[in-house]
């Protein structure tokens, strides 16, 4: 088992919000869960909270608590996954009506005071745009891997050119694209890489979700019934 130091620490980003970083970082999270790694969650979409809310179908959520020796944030333990997200200390209807310093600050602590233990991966939700959660979390905070998410749309690639761009002046690596809500289908349920995306990066496309049906999508975020014969078996491992 690895510890906090070797554990692998992946942001999962793209630029455009609504993309699908949110559903994919669990569905990763399931994916390396099921082959017996042990997966932390950190949330740091400030703004907009979605993961927890993703994970736990219902509004079952206890409030953040901190241990009394160490002083550090007891994360929560959701499915087998250990998660940490400022939604744990907002009330669901309350916005962060916190400028950048502010939500850099709140990030770093997540990250750096959660009594994560030991995890093999730390799986880290960005939010939408380039602005100060991505120079936290991969300068100061010096996470060195991203997966990069795309659809084939014209505002979403011209946002990941500019993640990219971002990436590349901090000297980061990115580890490839997952192509998501694709309509391309050479048969019926084969989505295949988009022939743009391909062309207009120099990431390796990893793999290609199929847009499903809302409800269907909801229900494999967590359970990958469907979804799980995209993803290669050797990913990420
Ligand atoms: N492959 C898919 N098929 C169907 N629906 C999808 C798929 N991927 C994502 N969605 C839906 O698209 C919406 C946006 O997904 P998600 O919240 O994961 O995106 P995001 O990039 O994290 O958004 P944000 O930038 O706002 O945080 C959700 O309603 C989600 O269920
Ligand atoms: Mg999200």
């Amino acid at each position: 088992m690895l510890t906090f130091k070797s554990m692998e620490k992946i942001a999962i980003a793209s630029g455009k919000g609504g993309v699908g970083k949110t559903s994919l970082t669990l569905i990763i999270a399931n994916f390396l869960k099921n082959k017996g790694y042990k997966v932390g969650l950190l949330d740091a979409d400030i703004h907009g909270p979605n993961l927890v809310q993703l994970l736990v179908s219902n509004d079952d959520v206890s409030s953040s608590k901190s241990d009394k020796g160490t002083n550090q944030l007891v994360p929560q333990i959701i499915n087998n996954f250990v998660v940490n997200s400022i939604d744990f200390s907002m009330s669901k209807k309350e916005a962060t009506i916190w400028r950048g310093p502010l939500v850099s600050k709140v990030i770093k602590h997540l990250y750096l005071n959660t009594k994560w233990g030991q995890l093999d991966y730390l799986l880290i939700d960005m939010p939408p745009g380039t602005g100060d959660a991505y120079l936290t979390i991969l300068d100061t905070l010096e996470i060195d891997k991203i997966l990069l998410v795309a659809v084939e749309d014209d505002f979403c690639i011209s946002n990941l050119h500019k993640t990219c761009s971002l990436i590349n002046k901090l000297n980061k690596q990115s580890l490839g694209i997952i192509e998501n809500l694709s309509e391309n289908f050479s048969v019926p349920s084969s989505p295949v890489i988009s022939k743009r995306i391909k062309n207009e990066f120099d990431d390796e496309i990893l793999f290609v979700l199929p847009r499903l049906p809302r409800k269907i999508f909801y229900q494999e975020v967590n359970n990958l019934d469907k979804l799980r014969r995209y993803i290669p078996e050797n990913f990420l491992i």
